[in-house]
């Protein structure tokens, strides 16, 4: 079953420009020149039952707006989108209570009060059943590792601390649809990986439909079969990541380790070499010929200890789509 149907969807933002300098700022005083930017240029996409999708795209490609959209927070300017049946911007309670949102670069704690009194909050606007809110609230406070500091006003919290209770916020209400938009942005890698084996494993116990936006390739790789990209407005692809991955990896990155120092130079003529550092390198090679260049380094004189093959990494991979290549 389709959870989210997005069809022709477009979103162009009212802009005001304004002439460089003081006179420009007295002009538009009076007379604003009123512009618009297509944010979202005719994307449509279908999300079903329990996937999770990654949402990819340079900054500005209009990931957020499409998210927004999705919420309700913002109307399209033409086009349609569904979430559960519901048309979001209608705002019915009864979506709502379907339905969560993380945004990671923007909160939605009240950052005076602390995260246990967010949350009973939230337990009125959801109108949550006592018993069955009680439960979700105590098996995400384990799961997410927060007890400790449950009473401490929000502002107080680190990035990381703060953006579970969010995480936490927007599952009270169990809810079947969550989006979650840079859920992981400025935490360290530790705490990005503790967020992301929990929308995992969260994910896999609830069947929930998550859309995801990342700029941290681990994060798509590890949670999203899926992936959707956009760039400028538009979809440039859709389908399984590895199928992306099989398309687009131009090049294997060959790992070398060496008993003792070879020269940038002999190295050089396997592939591009970078990452140098004497006994250490990682040499880029064009797919077709990893193997037969993996062999020639075994059986060259060179004092080779290891070599390891990779793929090429997915931010790579992404980035050659993103540049039209
Ligand atoms: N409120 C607004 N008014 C005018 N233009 C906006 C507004 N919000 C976003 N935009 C513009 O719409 C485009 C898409 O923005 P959006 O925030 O959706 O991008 P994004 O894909 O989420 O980028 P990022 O990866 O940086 O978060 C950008 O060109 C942005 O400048
Ligand atoms: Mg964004």
């Amino acid at each position: 079953m389709d959870i989210i149907r997005v069809k022709n969807l477009v979103k162009s933002y009212e802009i005001y420009r304004k002439e460089p300098g003081l006179w420009g700022s007295v002009k538009s005083f009076f007379y604003r020149k009123k512009d618009f930017a297509e944010a979202v240029k005719d994307i449509s996409f279908t999300i079903k039952e329990g996937e999770v999708v990654g949402f990819l795209g340079p900054n500005g490609a209009g990931k957020t707006t499409t998210l927004k959209i999705l919420s309700g927070i913002l109307y399209p300017t033409s086009g349609s989108v569904e979430v559960l049946g519901f048309t979001p911007y209608d705002r019915k309670k009864e979506f709502k209570k379907q339905f969560g949102i993380v945004m990671g670069q923007k909160d939605q704690l009240v950052r005076m009060l602390p995260a246990m009194d967010n949350f009973l909050l939230f337990k009125e606007f959801y109108e949550a059943p006592e018993g069955e809110f009680d439960k979700t609230l105590e098996e995400l406070i384990e799961l997410l590792d927060v007890k400790e500091f449950l009473n401490i006003p929000v502002r107080k919290l680190s990035l990381g601390q703060r953006m579970r209770c969010e995480l936490i916020a927007a599952l009270l209400h169990n809810p079947k649809v969550l989006l979650l938009d840079e859920p992981t942005i400025g935490l360290d890698v530790v705490a990005q990986k503790n967020i992301r084996d929990f929308i995992r494993k969260y994910n896999q116990k609830k069947k929930t439909t998550i859309l995801l936006t990342s700029h941290y390739m681990d994060d798509i790789k590890e949670l999203c079969e899926r992936v959707i990209i956009i760039n400028f407005g538009k979809i440039i692809y859709d389908g399984k990541l590895a199928d992306l991955i099989s398309r687009y990896a131009t090049e294997k990155i060959i790992k070398i380790t060496a008993t003792d120092t070879i020269s940038k130079e002999s190295l050089g003529k396997f592939g591009r070499v970078e990452d140098y550092q004497g006994i250490r390198a990682l040499i880029r090679v064009p797919r077709d010929r990893v193997k037969s260049v993996a062999a020639e380094i075994i059986s060259s004189n060179l004092p080779v200890d290891d070599i390891f093959i990779e793929d090429m990494p997915i931010s790579d991979i992404v980035r050659a789509i993103f540049e039209g290549r």
